[in-house]
C-alpha cells in the first residue's frame, strides 16, 4: 500500500488532470458509476474524517478556540463537515466545494448545525470578511496550483484557519511510483512542514498550535485485500509509529505523515 493510500483521496481511479480541468477531474472522482466502488470510497473518507476531526478537536483545545461558526473549503462530500458537526466543534457549518455532485452529496447529509453547503468556483468564497470564526482547508492545498490565494481566501472569511496535508516532501513519496499515483489522485503539491509554514506567514496568519500524525492501523489497512497485505500494512504501522514517536521531524523526511495547524491572523 503506497503512502499516498494513507491519505483521504477518494480520486484514485479517476483518469484526466486536475490542473487542465480541476473542476471535471474532481467530479469524476465523486462520480464513481460502480456502486460497491463509490460505497467503499464513501467508507474511506468517512474513516479519514474520523482522524481529521480529532486533528481539529485537539488542535482547537490547545489554542483555546471556541468557534461558533466554521466553513470548510473544498467540503468534498460532506465526510469531515458531518464528524465535525457530530462532535459540535462549531454551532454553525457551511460547506464549499469545487465539485457540484460533491456538494449535493454533502448536502444530503444530515450534519448537525449545517447551514449553506454549496458548489463555489474554487476561488472565491461567498461570504463576507470575517463571516466565520474558523476555515478549515482538510486537504485541499495538495490539490491547487496555486495554494496561496486559496489560504489567503480562507484568511479573509475567518480569523483562525485549521490546514491539514500531507507531509510529501519525503524520501518514500520521491520515488516515481508514488509520484505518479499522487499525480494520478489530483497531487500538485509535494508540502513538508517548512513550506506549509511559509504558505501560513505568506496569508498573514501564524500557527498557533499544530500536530503531526503517522495514521492508524485502520488506515494502513484500509485497501489491503489478504491476510499478507495485512500483515504488512501492521508492520508499517508498527515500524511508522515507533519512528515517528522517536524522531517525529525526522520521520516526517522519510515518510508521509498527515500534518494539521492552527494558524491565527497576525495581530
Ligand atoms: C482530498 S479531498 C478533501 C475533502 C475534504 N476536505 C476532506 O478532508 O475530507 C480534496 C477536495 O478538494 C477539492 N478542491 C480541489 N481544488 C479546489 C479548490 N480550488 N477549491 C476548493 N476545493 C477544491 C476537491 O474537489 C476535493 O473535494
Amino acid at each position: 500500500m503506497s503512502d499516498l493510500n494513507q491519505g483521504s483521496d477518494p480520486f484514485r481511479r479517476v483518469e484526466g488532470s486536475p490542473s487542465e480541468d480541476p473542476r471535471g477531474f474532481y467530479t469524476a472522482g465523486y462520480s464513481l458509476s460502480d456502486r460497491s466502488e463509490a460505497d467503499r470510497m464513501g467508507r474511506w473518507r468517512a474513516l479519514g474524517a474520523r482522524s481529521k476531526a480529532d486533528h481539529a478537536v485537539k488542535l482547537c483545545a490547545r489554542a483555546g478556540l471556541h468557534p461558533g461558526s466554521l466553513v470548510e473549503i473544498g467540503c468534498g462530500d460532506g465526510a469531515l463537515l458531518s464528524e465535525l458537526g457530530a462532535r459540535g466543534l462549531a454551532s454553525v457549518l457551511d460547506g464549499f466545494e469545487l465539485s457540484p455532485p460533491a456538494a449535493d452529496l454533502a448536502r444530503a447529509r444530515s450534519i448537525p448545525g449545517a447551514r449553506r453547503i454549496e458548489a463555489f468556483d474554487g476561488e472565491h468564497v461567498p461570504a463576507d470578511d470575517g463571516a466565520y470564526d474558523l476555515a478549515v482547508l482538510s486537504h485541499v492545498l495538495e490539490h491547487v496550483p496555486e495554494p496561496g490565494p486559496l489560504l489567503r481566501e480562507a484568511a479573509r472569511v475567518a480569523p483562525a484557519v485549521l490546514v491539514e496535508v500531507p507531509l510529501e516532501a519525503n524520501r518514500s513519496a520521491a520515488r516515481p511510483a508514488k509520484r505518479e499515483e499522487a499525480a494520478r489522485i489530483g497531487h500538485v503539491q509535494f508540502l513538508d512542514r517548512a513550506a506549509v509554514h511559509a504558505l501560513v506567514r505568506a496569508a498573514g496568519l501564524q500557527v498557533a498550535a499544530e500536530l503531526s500524525d503517522p495514521l492508524p492501523y485502520a488506515h494502513h489497512a484500509f485497501f489491503a485485500a489478504s491476510r499478507a497485505a495485512r500483515a504488512r500494512a501492521a508492520l508499517k504501522t508498527g515500524i511508522r509509529r515507533t519512528a515517528w514517536r522517536a524522531a517525529p521531524r525526522a520521520a516526517e523526511r522519510v515518510f508521509t505523515v498527515h500534518y494539521a495547524c492552527l494558524a491565527r491572523r497576525m495581530a
